[in-house]
């Protein structure tokens, strides 16, 4: 592990392609201190982990899915002089880096969900429909791609994950259009994907692609977007200390959901309730800083379109026991993506 060499240098500036969303909101909420060790888990550009590094003496645990974002950071490794690690995994194994790098407790926990700018812009990644390029999908490389699963998942899968991720009022013609569309040939690329989505969703003019609903859900299925929040607000909620700061960003109304039920439940004392029996009476682990989520205002989204719908929650840690507890009621029901990948119906 590097530690905190010349812990006084200040690290700025960098070029970073990705616009960090929130930026003054999440340096504000998360009081980043000379000392503090900070987590960002989605560490993407590194465009949050340069303001917590701006803050002498801190430390950045900085972990991302993508390989390509890590190789990215080496620049701020440099600079941050032993005050940055970068770890290349899923924040849902957060405890288990942290832990690695001999931090039983942390300061503050960051997630910026969903994908950075690079990841969208490289057409061979297979995230945008904008550009041609093979249908991937994957932020970390392993399990199965987008085409994948486009390929060998049932009819009723595709529209159960597509009209559930994606929120498509269409989804079971865009599920029957694929499903018809390879039975020619194999669905392989974003451009092939985004025309057959176009034979069934019309679209008018200034408003989304045809294609944006159905590609965020398969991105987020291929990824198990949902799952990975689950587990990582989870493992957060056991390596905060107390007094520490949790700050969520998120992009999609589903995991906004996700993040708010979690709080909520965890941010008083529940009366306990159907859904949630293993709540009773379990002292607060969380107090919430966010009553409403913070949102962007019109001058950031002007500067930074992708700044329109993110929704920023934040919470201190408390000094209870974390409150343990199976987590699949704040997930939607959708088949798991090995039985999407055989096809079943
Ligand atoms: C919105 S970007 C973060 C941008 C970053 N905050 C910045 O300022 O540059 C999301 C990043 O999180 C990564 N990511 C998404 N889900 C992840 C997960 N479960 N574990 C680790 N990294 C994840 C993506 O690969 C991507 O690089």
């Amino acid at each position: 592990m590097m530690a905190g060499r010349d812990s006084t240098r200040a690290v700025a500036g960098g070029s970073a392609r990705h616009i960090p969303v929130l930026a003054r909101q999440v340096f504000d909420l998360m009081l980043p201190r000379d000392g503090g060790v900070y987590i960002d888990g989605t560490f993407g550009a590194g465009g949050h982990s340069r303001s917590i590094l701006n803050v002498s003496g801190t430390r950045v645990i900085g972990i991302d899915r993508d390989r390509n974002a890590v190789a990215g950071g080496f620049a701020l490794v440099e600079q941050a002089a032993g005050r940055l690690t970068l770890i290349e995994d899923r924040f849902s194994n957060l405890e288990h880096v942290a832990r690695g790098l001999g931090h039983e407790a942390v300061d503050g926990i960051l997630l910026d969900l969903g994908v950075s700018s690079m990841q969208l812009d490289e057409p061979e990644r297979g995230f945008s429909f904008r550009n041609d390029g093979p249908l991937d999908m994957r932020m970390g490389g392993e399990g199965p791609s987008a085409a994948d699963l486009v390929n060998a998942a049932s009819e009723r899968d595709l529209s159960a994950i597509i009209a559930t991720l994606g929120e498509e009022r269409f989804a079971r013609g865009v599920a029957r259009a694929i499903v018809k569309a390879r039975a020619g040939q194999p669905v392989a690329t974003t451009r092939q994907l985004a025309e057959v989505v176009s034979g069934v969703v019309r679209s008018h003019p200034g408003e989304l692609h045809p294609a944006t609903r159905t590609f965020q859900a398969l991105r987020m299925f291929v990824n198990d977007e949902l799952g990975e929040l689950a587990e990582g607000l989870a493992a957060a909620e056991r390596m905060l200390k107390s007094g520490g700061r949790l700050v969520v960003i998120s992009f999609h109304s589903l995991e906004d959901r996700i993040v708010k039920i979690f709080l909520t439940g965890r941010g008083r004392v529940s009366a306990g309730s159907r859904h949630q029996p293993e709540l009773v009476h379990a002292p607060p682990s969380f107090s919430i800083l966010t009553r409403k989520p913070l949102t962007a205002d019109d001058d950031e989204v002007s500067r930074n379109p992708r700044a329109r719908s993110a929704k920023l929650r934040a919470a201190e840690r408390t000094d209870a026991a974390p409150i343990a507890g199976d987590l699949s009621h704040l997930l939607p029901h959708l088949p798991a993506l090995g039985d999407a990948m055989k096809g079943r119906s």
